[in-house]
């Protein structure tokens, strides 16, 4: 008789108790998952813009227009949408790759130093230069663990995608579409 290996019989049956995966080990996995990088930008309690790199960016419905994003709990950027209940999506091309790192640095003002931008009509910041602006309002807020998964009802939106080159993100690292980009 063949043995059966608990945990893969377990995480294989419908319904069955998941096996449980470590943080890193999701973190490595997920990121095989290619995405695109945004910056999400809002106004904080004192009118002051803010703004986080984001790639957990769904498309969510046509019609209604909806989109999401998460995240995580400790955010600054989530307490200023929480306040403002709008935000925007700003979708980074590869020559802005240098905005993605700049904006992955916690809560600092000192980001938006040198960093050209115009309040769209929500009054979230949008970038210059981006390949696209998705400007939303908050509809709805959903607790997705050490997230929060926060559903935008679109309301304006821009692109200048022709002849741009997306910035892209795999296995923890940059990339174009031509191949990886040095760290
Ligand atoms: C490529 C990339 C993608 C990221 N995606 C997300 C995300 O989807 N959600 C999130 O909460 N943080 C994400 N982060 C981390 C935040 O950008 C980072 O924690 C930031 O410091 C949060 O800033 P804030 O506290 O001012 O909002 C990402 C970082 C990088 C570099």
């Amino acid at each position: 008789m063949t043995a059966i290996d608990d945990t893969s019989w377990t995480a294989s049956r419908p319904g069955a108790a998941p096996a449980e995966v470590s943080p890193a080990e999701l973190r490595e996995a997920m990121g095989h998952f290619a995405t695109g990088v945004t910056v999400i930008t809002s106004v904080d309690a004192s009118g002051e813009p803010v703004g986080t790199t984001a790639n957990a960016v769904t498309s969510l419905s046509l019609d209604p227009p909806l989109v999401l994003v998460c995240f995580d709990l400790t955010s600054a950027t989530l307490t200023a949408i929480r306040g403002h209940g709008a935000f925007a999506v700003n979708v980074l091309g590869y020559r802005q790759r240098h905005l993605s790192a700049n904006f992955a640095r916690r809560g600092l003002s000192a980001a938006w130093d040198g960093v050209t931008h115009h309040r769209g009509p929500t009054g979230s910041p949008r970038l210059a230069d981006v390949i696209a602006v998705i400007e939303c309002t908050v509809e709805q807020a959903f607790p997705g663990g050490d997230h929060e998964i926060i559903l935008g009802r679109v309301r304006h939106i821009e692109t200048n995608g022709a002849g741009a080159t997306p910035l892209l993100f795999w296995r923890g690292r940059y990339a174009s579409l031509e191949g990886q980009i040095p760290a």
